[in-house]
């Protein structure tokens, strides 16, 4: 069987962390790389062992599947660009910038040829895979949730909204997207939000309630310092609850005598720990496979819908509906 033709776009921190999943992977060669810094493109082909590109055209001519891997506001072009030439896409969170965008990628995708995943590694990742099983035999009543980051200054353009779509889009998308894969459906919400280390809104406190009548409390900080963990999800069910600690650790407590057992990821390489390695093999089984990735252009679309849904809530002061 031929390999699976691989070409990155953007080639920095993720772009070289899929790099190097895939080389390893024995169905996939990455054929072509392309950066706008071309001292970048020449130094992930060298390591990935690719062409190295001058041009996004150029990576398309050679290549089967496309990873966006470059800054937030270029994903709805580059991916756009990628299922126009009927490629298959691996497009980084977040999908794209603003509900317009979102529609038009979503629409493009599902028209498109190919695969098309949305990289909401966490999804993946064995606490979160963990929680989702032990929710399968318990019903949640309600949770706790938070998601910070110790700044926006690294890499650069992250303090920068022009190029984020700001700090929810950033950041926080991820356990949005996540509240949807551990409780179901979102019918409103209501948020609150101020500006203080950024120039932008950076804090963010808002409240889910589900369909099935779960709800739940979320907190997302930008600038709450890199204190453990800056990611949790409490969950509450019946006599019991369920916490998680970043990918590290998962805490499950039963019953009305204190006691709890606890489950570790901490000796796992970060790749898997993260999800990165389970979703980019993911990507190539539904491209072989001709199966629906796990995580959809729907999927991006309706994370997308949850940020512009906050922001909105957060400006008109009112609660938002879904
Ligand atoms: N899923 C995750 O856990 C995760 C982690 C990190 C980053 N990300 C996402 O991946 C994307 C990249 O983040 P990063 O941390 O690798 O950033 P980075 O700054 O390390 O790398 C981005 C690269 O893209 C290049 N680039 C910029 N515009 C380009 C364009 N138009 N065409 C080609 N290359 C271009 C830059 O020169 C740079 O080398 C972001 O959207 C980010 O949100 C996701």
């Amino acid at each position: 069987m031929n390999k699976v033709r691989l070409g990155i776009v953007g080639t920095g921190y993720i772009g070289n962390v899929h790099g190097k999943i895939y080389s390893r992977d024995e169905r996939t060669e990455i054929s072509a790389v392309f950066d706008i810094i071309p001292a970048r493109t020449e130094t992930a082909a060298k390591s990935l062992g690719a062409k190295a590109c001058t041009s996004r055209d150029e990576l398309m001519e050679n290549c089967d599947a496309v990873l966006v891997c470059a800054p937030n506001k270029t994903h709805k072009e580059i991916a756009l660009h990628a299922v126009a030439e009927g490629k298959h896409v691996f497009c980084e969170k977040p999908f794209t910038i603003g509900a317009d965008h979102a529609k038009e990628l979503r629409d493009a995708a599902n028209a498109g040829k190919g695969v098309f995943q949305v990289g909401f590694n966490r999804r993946f990742a064995p606490v979160y895979q963990k929680l989702r099983e032990l929710l399968k035999s318990d019903k949640a009543h309600s949770a706790h949730i938070k998601m910070n980051r110790g700044e926006l200054l690294n890499p650069e353009w992250t303090g920068d909204v022009n190029v984020t779509g700001g700090f929810l889009y950033e950041t926080t998308i991820h356990l949005f997207d996540m509240v949807r894969f551990q409780f179901g459906e979102i019918e409103e919400l209501t948020a609150y939000g101020s500006q203080h280390e950024y120039p932008e809104l950076d804090e963010f406190s808002v409240i889910f309630k589900f369909r099935n009548g779960f709800h739940c409390t979320f907190a997302s900080s930008s600038d709450a310092s890199w204190h453990f963990p800056f990611e949790r999800i409490e969950t509450f069910c019946h006599h019991r609850t369920i916490m998680t600690e970043e990918m590290e650790r998962l805490h499950d407590s039963r019953g009305t005598d204190p006691n709890f057992e606890t489950v570790s990821f901490q000796m796992i390489e970060k790749e898997e720990k993260w999800g990165y390695f389970q979703e980019d093999r993911a990507f190539i089984d539904s491209i072989i496979n001709g199966t629906e990735p796990t995580v959809t252009a729907d999927d991006g679309f309706k994370s997308v819908e949850l940020v512009e849904a906050v922001y909105s809530a957060i400006k008109s002061g009112e609660r938002i509906r879904f």
